[in-house]
């Protein structure tokens, strides 16, 4: 049904009509790698603020940078690029290793439950796909209960207890197999609905799975991703994707875009992405806080680049923004939790920098396993 991509054009050229060339790919990869470094420059100053999700996608990306790593070894790369990637690999490694203990005070039986999740770099199997000629449409059942989905994920992890006992890992229930396979769903409830299923894989219940339930995890995961896509394009219709559903659609990216599914890696979706991260900061922020931090720091100027001094406009934005907080908050409500978002420093999120992070990762091993094959 997937048909394996053995050419760039493909993918790349589905956002843009124009055709790649040598430079604008070259150059968005040097956008990409700074990106990274930057934001990883983030992580290791405040990685003692990081929480469980954030460091899930830390993992993630580290996953990206090591199959980058490889991806080097089999087709060649740039020499920058390997030594970039190399050192930014141990730099990350160092960060996540030293976040651990942090992260474990905070919230211990949490960590104790997706331990397996975060305490090694995460490696996806990646198998180039496309979703072309498929057809999925987007579910609309948003409503996913995070304390039913956290106790199937731990009992495929081997951290469920069961009257003062872990059971064995790999255990499904129909209950789950049942939620976990459920249709119509979106949102969070279906990139949660996949990430059970790359899970499975990871910590090694696959071939057992497989065979109890004579169903293949790659196909699970292909029609997942073809709805999840559809919801990905629907949310940046525009060009660009609200912000509180951001964190959304980096989820979505970071998830099918590490297995594979590389019509998630289009050009303008990376252009659009790589203007998200704070600039300064290198993370992803709150927009409610960094307008209230621009605000306190004066760094609202007026046309002539002049601060505004008043307290009239001051308190002008201030109305702006909680009406605007206050939409946020409404649109949100029934994600708050399951995010699980962690403010660190200056109103950066550590749940979306994280999956951010991931994100980038798997933009720079997309670009690092096609470009060298017609540019050197
Ligand atoms: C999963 O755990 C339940 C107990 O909660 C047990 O009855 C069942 O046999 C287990 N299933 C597998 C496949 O191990």
């Amino acid at each position: 049904m997937f048909k394996t991509l053995l050419t760039l054009w493909l993918t790349l050229a589905v956002g843009s009509l124009a055709i790649p060339t040598r430079t604008s790919y070259t150059d968005i990869l040097k956008e990409v790698l700074k990106v990274v470094e930057k934001e990883l420059d983030f992580f290791t100053e405040d990685y003692s603020a990081i929480n469980v999700d954030g460091l899930f996608g830390l993992r993630l990306g580290q996953g990206q940078l090591r199959e980058t790593l490889k991806e080097c070894g089999q087709h060649g790369c740039d020499q920058f690029v390997l030594r970039k990637v190399t050192e930014l690999e141990e730099r990350l490694d160092r960060a996540a290793n030293a976040a651990l203990p942090y992260v474990e005070t905070e919230d211990p039986d949490y960590y104790e439950r997706f331990l397996a999740t975060i305490d090694q770099p995460y490696i996806t199997t990646y198998e180039p796909s496309s979703f072309e000629g498929v057809k999925a449409t987007v579910g609309n059942n948003a409503n996913y209960g995070e304390d039913n989905g956290d106790a199937c994920y731990a009992r495929i992890l081997g951290t469920y207890k069961e009257n003062g006992r872990f059971l064995p890992k790999c255990n499904i229930t129909s209950d789950c197999f049942d939620y976990m396979r459920q249709t119509g769903t979106s949102r969070y409830f279906i990139t949660h609905q996949l990430l059970y299923f790359i899970l499975l894989e990871h910590v090694g219940c696959k071939e057992n799975v497989e065979q109890s339930l004579g169903t293949k995890i790659r196909d699970i995961q292909d029609t997942f991703c073809a709805g999840i896509y559809e919801e990905s394009k629907q949310i940046s219709k525009s060009g660009q994707v609200n912000d509180f559903l951001r964190d959304l659609f980096l989820e979505q990216t970071v998830l099918c875009g590490s297995l594979g599914y590389e019509d998630f890696m289009r050009s303008d979706w990376i252009k659009m992405v790589l203007e998200w991260p704070d600039k300064r900061l290198g993370c992803f922020r709150n927009q409610f806080m960094k307008q209230l931090a621009d605000i306190t720091a004066g760094k609202n100027e007026n046309k002539n680049g002049n601060s505004i001094p008043s307290v009239k406009s001051g308190k002008m934005k201030a109305d702006d923004i909680m009406r605007s907080a206050y939409e946020e908050r409404s649109s949100l409500s029934t994600m708050r939790k399951l995010q699980r978002e962690k403010q660190m420093k200056e109103g950066c999120l550590s749940h979306t920098s994280g999956l951010g992070f991931g994100v980038f990762c798997t933009y720079l091993r997309f670009l690092v396993r096609y470009i060298p094959m017609y540019m050197f």
